[in-house]
């Protein structure tokens, strides 16, 4: 054990993601670590840099990782070594990205989008889609939806939230306050966030009961910058990060991870101070403007504010505070009873588990997160979801999978938002 992680501090600069890449060779494996030396193995493993699609503490469960051609043999060793479960899920992330991208493309020909009227669920939307899709909601629904401008992104992209009411026009309601989009790669989360929208207003009769006492304030592409670039091409797909530059050593590196740059016990854990890292804090706490905008709006909201629900992909899992210390918060019964009522309600329809629990316990240790940050400024239940993967890829369902997850997660939101009204 000590001789391999020994190992690995040789390839510490070696595995940096500094810019945009060729995924060409790179695999992308499932370890199911069965003793606390081998998850210890793959934590230390993410700390030197392996990018991590999903990655969890509890023993028994997989966790996914993209190994590129140069890590390899060292990669293969380290696993071998410690007889650790590891399935090849994916032979070369590069041609599958590539086969996205191309199917994409075919798609865009022969349905170029206007943004008017109900999304599809068959395709992931730009950000300007995102945006015109709003703007129409509230044109055409203009006593119920509400759209506001809250901010605007690094590469000066509007970010607008869409407020859900019953149009009953009583001011002061409690709120859910739900997000998107903050990691880059993870298309289904707007896409899961759209569908949500969708269904307060459009099924409104249906839903009612979901804003008879709470609005709800929707901000669907928290990340805008980087959910574009990622759409750019094949080379960008995995980016994560927001696109604000950052030189290091002579190097220029891009963003600042948006989940890592929340001022509440920033920087003390989980993150890296290094700008070409995909888990960089930033050089500040909210150093990023996506993260202020998210903030204030909390702020502006906390008075009223009573779930924080921020939409991640993937690994099946709703956590809920705190991420930066192993320690439960007081009323963490309440947010376990909101978290295992959405876990029971998708296993109920559909089958799939969802894992649910503090952030910490079930992940890793990780500061300077929205969701301890949400829940710190007064929301009372705070979570995060992050949804079901599927596909060689591993973040996103492929486009013929979408309607199933989103209506999924759907069915996990809808019944955590009635367990938060019937409580509070
Ligand atoms: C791995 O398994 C082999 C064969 O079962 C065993 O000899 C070896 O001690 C194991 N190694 C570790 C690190 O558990
Ligand atoms: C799920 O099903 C079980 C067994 O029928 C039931 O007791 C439970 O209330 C259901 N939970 C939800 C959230 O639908
Ligand atoms: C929600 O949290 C706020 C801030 O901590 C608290 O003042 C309020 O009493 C809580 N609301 C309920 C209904 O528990
Ligand atoms: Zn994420």
């Amino acid at each position: 054990m000590k001789y391999s992680l020994g190992l690995l501090v040789l390839f510490v600069g070696a595995t940096l993601v500094a810019a945009d890449q060729d995924y060409e060779g790179y695999r992308i494996y499932e370890v199911i670590p069965s003793s606390a030396d081998q998850a210890h193995l793959l934590h230390q493993l993410s700390l030197q840099g392996y990018d991590f699609i999903s990655e969890t503490r509890l023993l028994g469960h997989p966790s996914r990782v993209i190994v590129s051609p140069g890590q390899l043999e060292q990669f293969e060793r380290l696993v071998e070594a410690e007889n650790m479960t590891h399935n090849l899920v994916n032979s070369n992330l590069g041609a599958s990205i590539a086969e996205e991208f191309a199917q994409r493309q075919m798609q865009r020909l022969l349905a170029p989008i206007t943004g008017k009227g109900r999304l599809s669920t068959e395709r992931y939307y730009t950000h300007e889609e995102i945006i015109n899709y709003i703007d129409d909601l509230a044109q055409r629904f203009p006593s119920r939806v509400f759209v506001k401008t809250v901010g605007w992104s690094y590469e000066k992209r509007v970010l607008k939230t869409i407020t859900i009411t019953n149009g009953d026009g009583k001011a002061n309601k409690k709120v859910i306050f739900m997000d998107g989009g903050f990691h880059a790669r993870e298309w289904i989360s707007p896409a899961a966030v759209l569908y949500v929208i969708d269904q307060l207003v459009e099924q409104f009769e249906e839903n009612a009961h979901l804003l008879k006492d709470y609005d709800w304030v929707i901000l669907p592409l928290v990340n805008a910058d980087g959910y574009e670039h990622s759409q750019t091409g094949t080379l960008a797909r995995m980016w994560r990060k927001t696109r604000q530059p950052y030189t290091y050593g002579g190097q220029t590196c891009y963003g600042a991870d948006p989940n890592r740059n929340f001022d509440f016990h920033w920087n003390e854990e989980g993150a890296s101070s290094n700008p070409c890292a995909d888990t960089y804090a930033g050089p500040t706490a909210f150093s990023e403007p996506e993260t202020i905008t998210v903030r204030d709006l909390m702020h502006s909201l906390a008075d009223r504010g009573i779930m924080y629900l921020t939409i991640h992909s993937y690994g099946n899992y709703l956590l809920y505070p705190w991420g930066w210390t192993s320690d439960l918060p007081e009323n963490w019964e309440d947010l376990d009873a909101v978290a295992r009522t959405g876990a029971e309600a998708i296993q109920n329809a559909t089958g799939t588990e969802y894992t649910y629990g503090s952030s910490t316990n079930v992940l890793y240790i990780a500061a300077g997160a929205s969701d301890d940050y949400g829940y710190y400024a007064g929301f009372n239940v705070s979570i995060t979801m992050e949804l079901t993967g599927a596909g060689s890829i591993g973040f996103n369902p492929p486009v013929t999978r979408i309607d199933e997850f989103v209506t999924e997660t759907w069915i996990g939101i809808r019944a955590m938002a009635e367990k938060v009204i019937e409580m509070y």
